[in-house]
């Protein structure tokens, strides 16, 4: 029997990751090839953005998608997240050149405290909600703080891209394949602040440590990763889209459908482990079954990885004190 439809709803459905996102959400890469799908698509009131969502809605349309059971475009949250079971939050305002994640904090905060509230008011209970917009961690943490009636565990952070990258430059350094690295994790913050830990990444059952030089992994592998998303956004002129689109589809397609024991990177609720104070929305490893995440418990933090940890978490403390005033 087919199964019925879900709601997905995602923000800022007009600009350039939704557009490198929605057609492959209803081609059923994030939540399965059997799996219809209705689109309730969130835009800015401005009649700019309102003509461009028409213009993508148009688009959906033409391709005959066979699993879309329905699209809705909308500049009222409340009408986007009704019962949604999904929701990617990818709607702010991106970074320019020269700008860092922090400029945009207070600018996004107003966005995430509305939406946390609409979802909070009309959302289904179970919703699972990736926040892509950045700064994505603490614009998380600001939807779940308001979204008291929701779970916090159902709020999490985009760090995936930052994971891709990771394994990417760290199997084309050791001349492997990409698919063969396994245990990768990027502790912290989706800025430059995060912390790509290579400790316990294998590749075709190898230590991957072993693979690679100390000082290229300090110096190198750890700054390019975490400076990955400037450096695109001087090559491009504007931010990732294709490649942050594909990190939120592995994101809600492994929590909703399993990672079968593989480690993923999510930004999620701290429950004060790793020393991570509890409450803040920090990228971590995690596997999921079954709709649900858990984090990779247990693994031994030495004195560089403290370090690196602290100076992340450092950053967000800043950011939730930046906006702190904000939520109260
Ligand atoms: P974009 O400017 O092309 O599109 C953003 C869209 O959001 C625009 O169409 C805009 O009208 C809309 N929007 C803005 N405020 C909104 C609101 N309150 N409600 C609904 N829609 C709203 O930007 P983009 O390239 O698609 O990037 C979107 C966000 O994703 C940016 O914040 C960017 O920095 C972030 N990003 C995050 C990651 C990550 O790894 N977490 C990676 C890439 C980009
Ligand atoms: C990225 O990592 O590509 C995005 O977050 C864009 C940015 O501002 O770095």
């Amino acid at each position: 029997m087919a199964k019925a439809p879900v709601r997905v709803a995602v923000t800022g459905a007009a600009g350039q990751i939704g557009y490198a996102l929605l057609f492959r959400i209803v081609s059923g890469e994030m939540l399965g090839r059997d799996q219809p799908v209705i689109l309730q698509l969130l835009e800015l009131p401005l009649e700019r953005a309102q003509r461009a969502l028409k213009g993508v809605m148009m688009e959906l349309e033409d391709c005959a998608f066979p699993l879309l059971a329905g699209v809705i475009g909308t500049s009222d949250p409340k009408v986007a997240f009704r019962d949604a079971d999904y929701a990617l939050l990818v709607g702010a305002r991106p970074r320019g050149r020269g700008m860092e994640r922090s400029d945009l904090l207070q600018e996004n905060a107003k966005i995430f405290i509305e939406q946390g509230r609409a979802l909070d008011e009309v959302a289904s209970r179970d919703i699972r909600v990736i926040v892509v917009g950045n700064p994505a961690n603490t614009n998380a943490l600001i939807a779940m703080k308001s979204a008291s009636g929701l779970p916090r565990e159902n709020f999490t952070s985009m760090m995936r891209l930052d994971h891709n990258r990771a394994l990417s430059m760290l199997a084309g350094r050791a001349g492997k394949p990409v698919a063969a690295v396994e245990r990768m994790v990027v502790w912290g913050n989706h800025s430059p602040t995060m912390y790509p830990d290579i400790r316990y990444a294998t590749i075709e059952g190898e230590r991957a440590s072993d693979l690679v030089d100390a000082a290229w992994y300090k110096e190198t592998y750890i700054p390019s990763v975490a400076k990955r998303g400037a450096a695109i956004i001087e090559a491009r002129g504007t931010s990732s889209a294709a490649s942050a689109a594909n990190a939120a589809i592995a994101h809600m397609r492994d929590w909703a459908l399993g990672t079968s024991g593989r480690w993923v990177t999510m930004g999620v609720v701290s429950d004060g482990s790793y020393g991570i104070p509890e409450g803040l929305v920090y990228g971590v490893p995690c596997t999921c079954e079954a709709g649900s995440w858990q984090r990779v418990e247990g693994l031994e933090i030495d004195a560089f990885s403290r370090q690196m940890m602290d100076r992340t978490l450092e950053e967000l403390l800043e950011e939730r004190d930046g906006i702190s005033p904000l939520l109260s």
